[in-house]
């Protein structure tokens, strides 16, 4: 069932997704010459690809989802916004890979889109803020998952909504809503349209995926960004950190959980 607030989120994501495609820290081109946009830290932990099928949840224009392609995956990329989808099968036909597939779909409606069981279910950086509904999430990874396989997710930690709004508490159960704010890429560029984000604490994110039924293997929590959140914090590998270096509270985490 189509959410009002995700189809707003819709609205606004198909213009932010144009601005990102052509924004030089986007780095299109280098993906094109042949550079991996996936960072150290899920290369790591979600291991091996080759040969194994991955569904790609909320992959804006699929640059990460064809790294993993790039690395021998089957991919298949799922995202709300139109705009992405058209993005992402461009990008993949200029980068040869041809196999890969993107289906436009909002997170929560997927359940008998794809009639397919996939080995990995991934998601990552800036992504289950845009949920409404935290447990039909879990339900529809566990739905995609076979049995012995993963889901992997490395995003922001909540408790960095605390720090960004002040708004809202790391508890907050009803969403924030807000509009003609800054895009997180492009500093210079503002979102006319209305966004809407919910706060999901770890407990949360955690108990969602229990109660679908998945095992949880591995939680683990970062003191570096996984982008230049100001103009002042400073790249230190594939990530960031702020003035002064690491600060008092996570600014990441990653979880991985497989279905038995
Ligand atoms: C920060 S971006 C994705 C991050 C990805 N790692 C990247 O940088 O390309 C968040 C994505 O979530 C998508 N999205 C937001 N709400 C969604 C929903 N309800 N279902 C599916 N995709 C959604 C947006 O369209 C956007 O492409």
């Amino acid at each position: 069932m189509t959410h009002p607030d995700h189809e707003k989120n819709r609205a606004a994501w198909n213009d932010m997704v144009e601005v990102h495609f052509k924004h030089p820290d986007y780095k299109v081109k280098e993906f094109l010459d042949g550079w991996n946009s996936l960072k150290s830290i899920e290369r790591k932990d979600v291991g091996d690809v080759t040969g194994k099928s991955l569904l790609h949840l909320m992959c804006q224009f699929g640059m990460d989802t064809l790294s993993w392609a790039r690395l021998g995956a089957a991919v298949t990329g799922v995202d709300i916004s139109d705009n992405s989808i058209t993005r992402a099968n461009e990008l993949k036909k200029r980068a040869g890979l041809e196999d890969a597939r993107f289906i436009r779909s909002d997170v929560l409606d997927l359940i008998g889109v794809i009639p397919k069981k996939f080995d990995i279910v991934f998601q990552s950086y800036g992504t289950h803020c845009w949920i409404a509904d935290i447990n039909r999430w879990a339900d529809v990874i566990a739905h995609h998952l076979m049995p012995g396989g993963i889901f992997y997710i490395i995003d922001d930690h909540p408790i960095v909504t605390i720090y960004l709004t002040e708004s809202m508490t790391y508890l907050d159960k009803k969403p924030e809503r807000y509009r003609n704010e800054r895009d997180y890429c492009d500093f210079d560029y503002i979102v006319e349209k209305e966004r809407v984000e919910w706060q999901h604490p770890l407990s949360s994110i955690i108990n969602s995926l229990i109660k679908a039924g998945l095992v949880i293997e591995q939680v683990n929590e970062y003191d570096k960004g996984y982008y230049q959140m100001e103009k002042d914090w400073y790249p230190d590998g594939d990530y960031w950190y702020p003035p002064g270096g690491p600060p008092r509270y996570p600014l990441m985490f990653s979880l991985k959980a497989r279905k038995p």
